[in-house]
């Protein structure tokens, strides 16, 4: 089989990685794919969400399957048009992906098919907002209701902020028109989990569980970002919460699609808060988490491309359950100096054969780019160094001794990722 990877970050990386073990596939393409991605796939200079572009390459390489990385191809509709063409693509339809593409759209139906999420108000008019936010009090949480890369949640622990986010996103634009209408919600406390499972509509079967770092610095200070790292299985999600969160989110969440006539072939992502009262939703994506896919793509042992498959032909009831490494896994991204600000580029990374040397370590490269024989650093977020353990703490130990071996000008890590899990 001839497969297509779109996207160019460490989601991706890893996705090739798994992908080129299958025994069904020949050749490996990607596009726009990095410098790490290039050692496995042959990467091809078109946009993640070109689809006009991807969908020529597609048909001229006659690909037999397209696995659609970033939510922004999938919204972008990749799937609706290849299949007009006959081409099979991994990933949800249009108007699934609006479940990602609109939040406002997620938590209506969450509310609909009793999926447990926050409270909740849409707004487009900021008066309106400002009045339910002072009525209601802080804490509160202010959200954008388009794609805003991660950054249109505001966590305000004052009404005097919360009215600033609430102004900044419907007037001043903050988010482009991703702010036009917003969310304001309830706040939850608790614990943060990715649960994510494979659909084909008909079958749900999940996947390990994980935990992203989303913050900048140790123990969770600093701004937001992309991703900081991830570690797998997530302890604190025992195994009745599991089972809960199948229940009451997926099986509830895809029956529900279902009955609005949306079909959900792909992979669904639950970002979730454990609270005291229950697992609630934060938010879904319709694809493979970033960091997360690093963290949990090691350990699986079944071929991705035949569950792939299965889910693109509606065939997912023959994996009813996946085999699994029981091994823990970490990763640990390498930044950019001043990520998630304004960040540095062109920096040769130094060290990489020798990490990969390393038995159960594997280098998945987010933002790098090949220049000659040099490998150099060209995103915010460049390397995740990921390695696999008998328990997160040989996990943890093993990927840091990677990373020790790893170096590029002004190259910042997290020193804490996996800690939380001990
Ligand atoms: P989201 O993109 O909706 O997952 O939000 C990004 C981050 O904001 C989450 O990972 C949480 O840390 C935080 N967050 C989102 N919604 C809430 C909420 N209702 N209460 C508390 N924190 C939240
Ligand atoms: N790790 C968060 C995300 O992929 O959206």
């Amino acid at each position: 089989m001839k497969i297509l990877v779109v996207g160019s970050g460490g989601r991706e990386h890893a996705l090739a990685w798994k992908i080129a073990q299958s025994k069904l596939v020949k050749k490996i393409f990607c596009a726009p794919g990095n410098g790490g991605i290039s050692q496995l796939a042959e990467c091809v200079d078109i946009k993640a969400d070109d689809v006009p572009g991807l969908l020529d390459f597609a048909r001229r390489e006659k690909i037999d399957l397209t696995v659609a990385g970033p939510e922004a191809a999938l919204v972008a509709g990749i799937v609706d048009e290849f299949s007009n063409y006959k081409l099979p693509v991994f990933g949800p339809r249009k108007r699934a992906a609006m479940l990602e593409e609109s939040k406002a759209f997620a938590k209506q139906i969450m509310m609909h098919y009793h999926v447990p999420t926050a409270g909740f108000r849409v707004f487009v008019d900021l008066s309106e907002a400002k009045k339910y936010i002072g009525a209601r009090g802080a804490p509160c949480v202010v959200k954008a209701d388009g794609l805003a890369q991660g950054k249109g949640v505001i966590v305000a622990k004052s009404i005097q902020e919360a009215n600033r986010a609430a102004t900044a996103m419907i007037e001043n634009r903050a988010f482009g028109d991703a702010g036009k209408r917003i969310i304001v919600e309830d706040c939850l406390v608790g614990q943060e989990a990715s649960i994510l499972c494979f659909t084909d509509s008909k079958v749900i079967v999940p996947l390990v569980t994980s935990q992203d770092h989303k913050r900048i610095f140790d123990n969770d200070l600093g701004p937001n970002t992309g991703g900081m790292g991830a570690y797998s299985p997530a302890p604190v999600v025992t195994k009745e919460l599991f089972n809960e969160i199948t229940q009451k989110v997926f099986s509830r969440m895809i029956a529900g699609l279902n009955a609005e006539g949306i079909e959900y072939r792909g992979i669904l992502y639950a970002g979730i808060m454990l609270t005291k009262t229950g697992p609630q939703v934060l938010e879904f994506n319709v694809r493979f988490g970033d960091p997360e896919t690093q963290a949990i793509l090691p350990r699986l042992k079944t071929d991705l491309v035949e569950v792939m498959l299965a889910v693109v032909n509606q065939k997912l009831s023959r994996y009813p359950a996946l085999e699994w490494d029981q091994r823990a896994c970490v990763c640990v991204v390498c930044a950019a100096k001043g990520y998630p600000g304004e960040y540095t580029k062109d920096k040769e990374i130094f060290g990489l054969d020798e990490a990969a040397k390393l038995e159960d370590v594997m280098v998945f490269h987010s933002g790098t780019k090949k220049v000659g024989d040099k490998i150099v650093t060209s995103g915010g977020r460049v390397l995740g160094v990921t390695g696999l353990g008998a328990t997160i703490k040989d996990a943890i130990s093993k990927t840091y001794s990677a990373v020790n071996k790893i170096s590029f000008e002004g190259m910042q890590y997290r020193r804490d990722i996996g800690r939380k899990a001990i």
